[in-house]
């Protein structure tokens, strides 16, 4: 696996590695990798000739109030994890290198799409979500770009972005990758206590309850998010910052528990965001 920081060199690598009508696969991370990522990795290592994976915190995407600072990085961990997972290239630039002086562009998909869910809670979140993306795109110019459901709104927006800008990328969607009880991994579990590690819980407990209630019958939405609802307040570090039921695609509201649906919530588990959803096809 060859590390490179600068635009030029990812290009000229991917240049001399695609002139045999290779495909390129790419996952965007901002490092501190789990097994999602990995996942991730493996996937387009498995369906590509050419892997590349980015790590790049990218400042954008954080309001001034939230973690950038403190976001965990390890690079050589990531690197040598990265390595394992079939990576070829990776791509770690400074921020100077992909914001320099003078940068002043940025993607913004519109509309409800980036205005609820995560988007209400962290306006520009997606603005910064896109613009980086969008840049990645345009440096690696990937067949296939690897996303986790676990940031279903994110594969959302970016989706839109591609439909509304013509790139010619096919996203690959992988499933939620979960500790054995049921903690969807995230870089920013390592902020959790051991009681709030407990509690934390309570996110994918809720969802597979409300699956299961979903399963037996019930197709009512208020009935649905109310007993997340309480479910979650019963955890004591938890504050809900939003528990909504939309459709997978659009994200817009559903009347009823019917078609492609996705429950998503945002709990704060002491001082930490977690985010989770369920995506369900119900006939
Ligand atoms: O999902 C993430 O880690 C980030 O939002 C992404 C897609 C790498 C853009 O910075």
């Amino acid at each position: 696996m060859k590390i490179v920081t600068k635009i030029w060199e990812i290009r000229q690598e991917i240049q001399k590695a695609t002139n045999k009508n290779n495909t390129v696969g790419f996952v965007p991370t901002m490092g501190y990798l789990h097994e999602g990522h990995l996942s991730l990795m493996r996937a387009a290592k498995a369906q590509n000739e050419i892997a590349v994976a980015s790590i790049f915190v990218n400042p954008t995407q954080f309001a001034p109030n939230e973690d950038l600072e403190k976001y965990p990085r390890d690079l050589e961990r990531d690197a040598s994890l990265a390595q394992k997972a079939g990576v070829d290239l990776l791509f770690v630039p400074a921020v100077e290198e992909i914001y320099p002086n003078g940068f002043n562009t940025y993607i913004e998909v519109c509309g409800d799409i980036t205005s609820k869910l995560c988007g209400k809670s962290r306006p520009g979140h997606f603005k910064g979500v896109t613009t980086v993306v969008s840049k990645l795109f345009n440096i690696v110019l990937p067949d296939k770009a690897y996303f986790g459901q676990k940031d279903a709104q994110q594969v959302a927006v970016i989706e839109q972005m591609l439909r509304d800008l013509n790139y010619d990328i096919e996203t690959v969607v992988c499933p939620i990758v979960r500790e054995s009880d049921g903690l969807a991994l995230s870089s920013r579990n390592v902020y959790l206590s051991e009681q709030e590690r407990k509690d934390a819980l309570i996110l994918s407990q809720s969802l597979l309850e409300a699956e299961k209630m979903i399963q037996s019958g019930n197709q009512y939405v208020h009935q649905i998010k109310d007993f997340i609802w309480e479910n979650i307040r019963s955890a004591k570090s938890a504050t809900i910052d939003y528990i909504e039921i939309v459709n997978t695609k659009t994200l817009e509201d559903i009347d009823t528990i019917k078609g492609d649906v996705l429950i998503a919530i945002a709990v704060k588990i002491g001082k930490t965001r977690l985010i989770d959803n369920l995506k369900m096809e119900v006939l």
